[in-house]
């Protein structure tokens, strides 16, 4: 594609003004940025014209991929209707309506009810307030804890800020919201040490939780939070049996149990939902990015009608919202978009296709850095290691950098840290371009570790 950008005047304005998120600010200063102009389909161009295939769907939420023209027609149309009117006050719009009337209809179970927000952050927000709120109103405003998980990525408002589980989200950022516990996540590769059987794993799991309640109290503890296969903080699918254990705990508990499906919600995890996949039943679900594929910012909360029933029975106002809380235009967007799920049926092209970038990436632990690759529906992570037998991760700023150069030089955006490669493609991709991200990917690692 012939380029019509002035790149060096876009460099210079965004050292001059852009403050970049999740990233090295110091290094960017030198380094400047990879300016990103057109996409379409699993492809996006630079501004000097060169293609990449866009291996991680720009933050894993461009789900039905890129150049979607109904989904434009979509924002434009309700523009010309009725830009905005907001959910506050009672007032609502015909496409905030019509959505939360869909995703009652393709969310399993009895999450009928939604609230809208803005993003994942707000979604996860959301859900704990509501959640200490639906304990509250009942007279137990005691039950306010929330537990999570080691590695988690809840998002960095006030509260999902601690119930990340990431400490590099923390350090520098003053202190942490009180009431927040991180329990062990379920990673078979770096939290079973003893390499216990699964069963036996699980069980390891269960006696941490018990414990954990047991020695804060059931009665300080409102809810449970966790991704079904965690994200950002290193692809971790649960293995069978795992949600089972942690419904049955919450149960026995009376702790609501949280699913953030952030990132696994609209098909990525090759189903319309994870917890589909993994055949539990949250009481609060939360959702963003693929329920507009990242066209338009939105996310969303869905809560069972059990505790529905118990928000409607105070006769006071529920104190809780954000200006864009059912924006119409993203509404209206959410529609198409699912519309385009559900015909093209994505999400089992997304559970084939990750099959299959599973099957053929296994090929790379034969390098003697990786450690491990481990996916879920299109979601996976390349682990590598400084050494197989120990495990023994890459510190901070070493082998990162190396692999996103080698990566972006060969046309692929994946997502590179110094624990490996991260991959998240959009739902469409090919069986071609699985071949192509694992033969890039191969390269890659080939020649950062060489270097
Ligand atoms: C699982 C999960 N939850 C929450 C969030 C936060 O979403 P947002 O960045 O839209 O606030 C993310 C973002 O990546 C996520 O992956």
């Amino acid at each position: 594609m012939t380029s019509t950008w002035d790149t060096e005047r876009l460099l210079a304005l965004d050292l001059a003004h852009i403050l970049h998120p999740v990233t090295n600010l110091h290094r960017h200063a030198k380094s400047g940025a990879l300016i990103l102009t057109e996409g379409r389909g699993t492809r996006v161009w630079d501004s000097t014209g060169k293609s990449y295939l866009d291996g991680f769907a720009g933050l894993w939420n461009i789900n039905v991929g890129h150049g979607r023209s109904v989904l434009a027609e979509a924002a434009k149309k309700q523009m010309n209707t009725l830009a905005f009117a907001p959910n506050f006050f009672g007032l609502a719009t015909p496409p905030s309506i019509e959505l939360a009337a869909k995703l009652a209809q393709i969310v399993p179970g009895s999450i009928n009810h939604f609230q809208f927000t803005s993003g994942g952050s707000e979604s996860n927000e959301t859900a704990i307030k509501i959640a200490r709120y639906f304990w509250a109103i009942q007279g137990q405003g005691s039950k306010i804890k929330i537990i999570s998980r080691q590695n988690a990525y809840h998002g960095i408002g006030g509260l999902t800020t601690t119930a990340t589980g990431v400490p590099a989200y923390w350090k520098d950022f003053g202190p942490a919201a009180p009431g927040f516990l991180h329990i062990t996540s379920p990673n078979l590769y770096r939290s079973n040490p003893n390499n216990l059987s699964l069963e036996a794993f699980i069980a390891h799991l269960e006696t941490e939780l018990e414990q954990t309640i047991a020695r804060e109290g059931a009665d300080t503890i409102a809810a449970l939070m966790g991704e079904p296969t965690q994200g950002a903080g290193g692809v971790c699918a649960a293995p069978d049996g795992y949600w089972a254990m942690i419904r049955r705990v919450c149960d026995k508990h009376q702790i609501l149990l949280i699913a953030d499906e952030v990132i696994t919600g609209f098909g990525r995890s090759g189903k319309m939902f994870a917890i589909d996949t993994y055949g539990f039943a949250p009481d609060i679900l939360c959702v963003a990015k693929g329920i507009t594929s990242g066209y338009i910012p939105l996310g969303a909360v869905g809560v069972t009608d059990a505790i529905y029933h118990e928000l409607i029975k105070p006769d006071r106002m529920f104190m809780h919202g954000f200006t864009y809380s059912g924006h119409p235009v993203a509404c209206a967007v959410a529609l198409e978009n699912i519309a385009i799920l559900e015909s093209e049926n994505l999400p089992e092209n997304a559970r084939v296709r990750g099959l299959e970038l599973l099957e053929q990436m296994r090929v790379v632990l034969a390098h003697e850095n990786v450690g491990d690759v481990r996916a879920k529906g299109l979601m996976m992570l390349v682990e590598v290691v400084q050494d197989k037998q120990s495990k023994a991760p890459y510190p901070p700023l070493s082998i990162g950098g190396k692999l996103q150069a080698a990566t972006r030089k060969r046309g692929l955006i994946v997502r590179c840290g110094d624990n490996g490669i991260a991959i998240a493609p959009p739902l469409t991709i090919s069986s071609a371009e699985v071949g192509e991200i694992v033969q890039i990917v191969k390269e890659s690692l080939d020649e950062a570790f060489a270097a």
